[in-house]
């Protein structure tokens, strides 16, 4: 069931048209985050979830009742929607400490003292804040505020939550820990969050969904395996994965063993099923499926070790390959690889090819798992 709609909703500032036309449905209890570059409609989207921004045309429902409607003229306050948000100023009251900034919520739900110092004291100790209830907002670091903030939320229970970057005033360490107490939380709550964020590796350890946004317009939603394997297009495509997917061009062809795609006349065998008329494409292949090897085989391409970059737990590997900068990365730490004598490929399977007008994936027609063009 969704328990959060927006149908149809456009925003503008101005002659800015921010949210052209925004249709979202989010499942109740589920964890979304709206992912994408700067300045693409994530806060404002949230905002206009909130009340805290009214939409300009559209209808936002929450759990089945209408809060706004540009048809009808209903609009519900933020306070009266019954949601808990830490927006990216996070907003605490300067003139309260912060016991009663987490607080606050509940002795205005006349919840008695007794709650009110166990959720106090839960929420503090989730966030690492322990000892500093007595504080005012300005006695605390930045990082320490946005904890505050989440702490309010934690203690606070609402059945939706909204969170616009609350993580990132910290440092990676704390960021990392909030990202589990959070996450955590969600599961221990139930409760349904849209999450903002433009860092990729929250929304993909984080989300059940992912809504990929760029200029207003949703590129993308799906779970963080379908947004990681099967991008929708190029955008999301080279937005999600750290290193970058690496991109090529090609000529799609049909040969006798099978579809290939030609690369600087090498012709790679392609996945199985793979639809678009033949022709240039772009061709992509994520760091972590180019296999290296010692010695040429009959799809390999020579490739030159340029910087290798051990990063702890794997090694990001720059090749050239035929005048073509290539990211490749193994899952161990190497400090140093012969620069010459190497080859790489691309198994079949792990190709994604994209159209060169529409920068469209070309889909796959569904075929018997393991089938492959491989000659
Ligand atoms: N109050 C405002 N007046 C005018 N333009 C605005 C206002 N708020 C946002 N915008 C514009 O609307 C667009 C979307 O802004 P929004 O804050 O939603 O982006 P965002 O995706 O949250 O970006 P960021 O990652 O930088 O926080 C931007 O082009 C922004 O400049
Ligand atoms: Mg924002």
């Amino acid at each position: 069931m969704s328990e959060i709609t927006l149908r149809n909703i456009t925003k503008s500032y101005g002659s800015h048209l921010a949210l052209p036309s925004l249709d979202l449905d989010i499942p109740k209890g589920s964890f979304v985050t709206l992912l994408g570059p700067s300045g693409c409609g994530k806060t404002t989207t949230l905002r206009v979830i909130a009340g805290l921004e009214q939409a300009t045309t559209g209808e936002v429902v929450l759990g089945g009742k209408t809060v706004y409607s540009s048809r009808t003229g209903v609009f519900v306050p933020p306070e009266r929607r019954g949601l808990g948000f830490i927006f990216q100023s996070y907003a605490l009251w300067p003139n309260m400490k912060v016991d009663r900034n987490i607080t606050l919520a509940l002795s205005e739900a006349k919840q008695p003292v007794h709650v009110l110092k166990e959720r106090l004291a839960e929420a503090l100790a989730k966030v690492q804040l322990t000892g500093l209830a007595d504080r005012y907002p300005s006695e605390l670091s930045g990082g320490q505020q946005q904890r505050v903030a989440v702490a309010r939320l934690i203690a606070a229970r609402n059945s939706i939550l909204l969170m616009d970057e609350p993580l990132s005033n910290l440092d990676a360490k704390l960021r990392t820990e909030m990202r589990t107490e959070l996450k955590r939380l969600h599961r221990e709550l139930e409760a349904t969050t849209v999450y903002v964020t433009h860092d990729q590796v929250e929304a993909l350890t984080m989300s059940d969904i992912i809504v990929v946004m760029k200029d207003g317009i949703i590129q993308q939603q799906g779970s963080p395996y379908e947004i990681y394997h099967n991008p929708a297009n190029l955008f999301v495509a080279e937005f999600i994965g750290d290193p970058r997917i690496n991109l090529l061009d090609g000529i799609l062809r049909t040969s006798v063993g099978g579809r290939v795609v030609s690369f600087e006349g090498t012709d790679i065998p392609t996945p199985a099923g793979l639809h678009g008329a033949d022709g240039p494409v772009t061709l992509a292949i994520r760091p972590e499926n180019i296999a290296i090897v010692d010695r040429q085989g009959p799809f390999s391409l020579p490739a030159e070790v340029d910087i290798v970059q051990p990063t702890g737990s794997q090694t990001i590997i720059s090749l050239s390959v035929m005048g073509h900068r290539i990211t490749a990365l193994i899952p161990r730490f190497e400090t140093s690889l012969p620069r010459k004598n190497i080859w790489i490929e691309f198994p079949a399977d792990q190709l994604t090819f994209f159209d060169k007008g529409s920068a469209s994936r070309i889909p796959l027609a569904q075929v018997a798992p393991g089938a492959s063009h491989a000659a």
